[in-house]
């Protein structure tokens, strides 16, 4: 595959080493002093692109993709609150989209399990359910896009909780989420369940960027030839 890589920094370079080692080619390296490559011209010479930026300017470089007709990968947490813009774009105009807020295949079983422990623990009020993830210093989200996701589907189980929040929270309506920033964590995310006679808790740690940029390579592989929009699940059959 011919990759545009949107965003050259820790993910960026992470994935090119995968890519290249997979025998792919990196046509464009789109970078801020290079942002005027995001455009259409350019984009068509490729067949995917990879974006991996900041929470500020995602949507715009979707959106660039898009107007070129670009399959686009994209990974950059922060944005979600456009999903709905992207989606209906995508599903209109049949673009190739897929969104993963962690590309790690441990971390999308994880959310399957977290989902199973929701169903399971529905019932079991006597559980107080907190979260909390752990990432490095120059993480610019908060919480991570990750942390949000297992909140979200832990919020569509468990009727008890009606909003997350990211702080420790004494209201036993809200689900609290503890951002932890310390160098040099990739990322780690734990969910308790705590009552006076037990606790359990499940715990994903990443020991490098490695799986992320191995998934978002795998996905980009997978999106080749498909219309509309994805997420990790797909790739994976979950
Ligand atoms: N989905 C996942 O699996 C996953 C895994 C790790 C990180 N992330 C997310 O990916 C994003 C990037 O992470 P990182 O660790 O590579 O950050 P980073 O700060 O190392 O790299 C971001 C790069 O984007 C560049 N950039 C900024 N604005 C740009 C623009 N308009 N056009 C092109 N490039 C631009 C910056 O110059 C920088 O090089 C973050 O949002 C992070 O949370 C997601």
């Amino acid at each position: 595959m011919k990759i545009a890589l949107i965003g050259y920094g820790k993910m960026g370079k992470a994935i090119e080493e995968i890519a290249l080692q997979r025998g792919h080619e990196i046509i464009y390296r789109i970078d801020v002093e290079s942002e005027d490559l995001l455009e259409k011209k350019s984009l068509k010479e490729t067949d995917v692109a990879i974006e991996f930026t900041t929470p500020s300017t995602a949507f715009h470089n979707i959106m660039k993709c898009f107007d070129a007709g670009l399959p686009l990968v994209c990974g950059t947490t922060g944005w979600y609150g456009k999903i709905d813009e992207v989606k209906q774009r995508c599903f209109k105009e049949r673009q190739s989209f897929l969104y993963a807020s962690n590309f790690s295949i441990g971390v999308n079983i994880f959310f399957e399990l977290n989902k199973k422990l929701a169903e399971l623990m529905a019932k079991q009020s006597q559980y107080e359910i907190s979260l909390e993830e752990i990432h490095h210093t120059q993480k610019k989200d908060a919480p991570s896009g990750t942390a949000i996701t297992l909140a979200e589907e832990i919020l569509k189980e468990i009727p008890r909780k009606k909003k997350w929040v990211n702080e420790g929270s004494t209201n036993p309506e809200d689900l609290g989420i503890i951002s932890r920033r310390i160098d040099p964590a990739p990322g780690t995310h734990i969910i308790r369940y705590t009552s006076d006679v037990d606790d359990i808790e499940i715990r994903h740690t990443a020991h490098s960027r490695k799986g992320f940029a191995l998934g978002a390579i795998t996905a980009a592989e997978w999106l080749a030839g498909k219309k509309g929009f994805f997420t990790m699940k797909d790739v994976l059959g979950l």
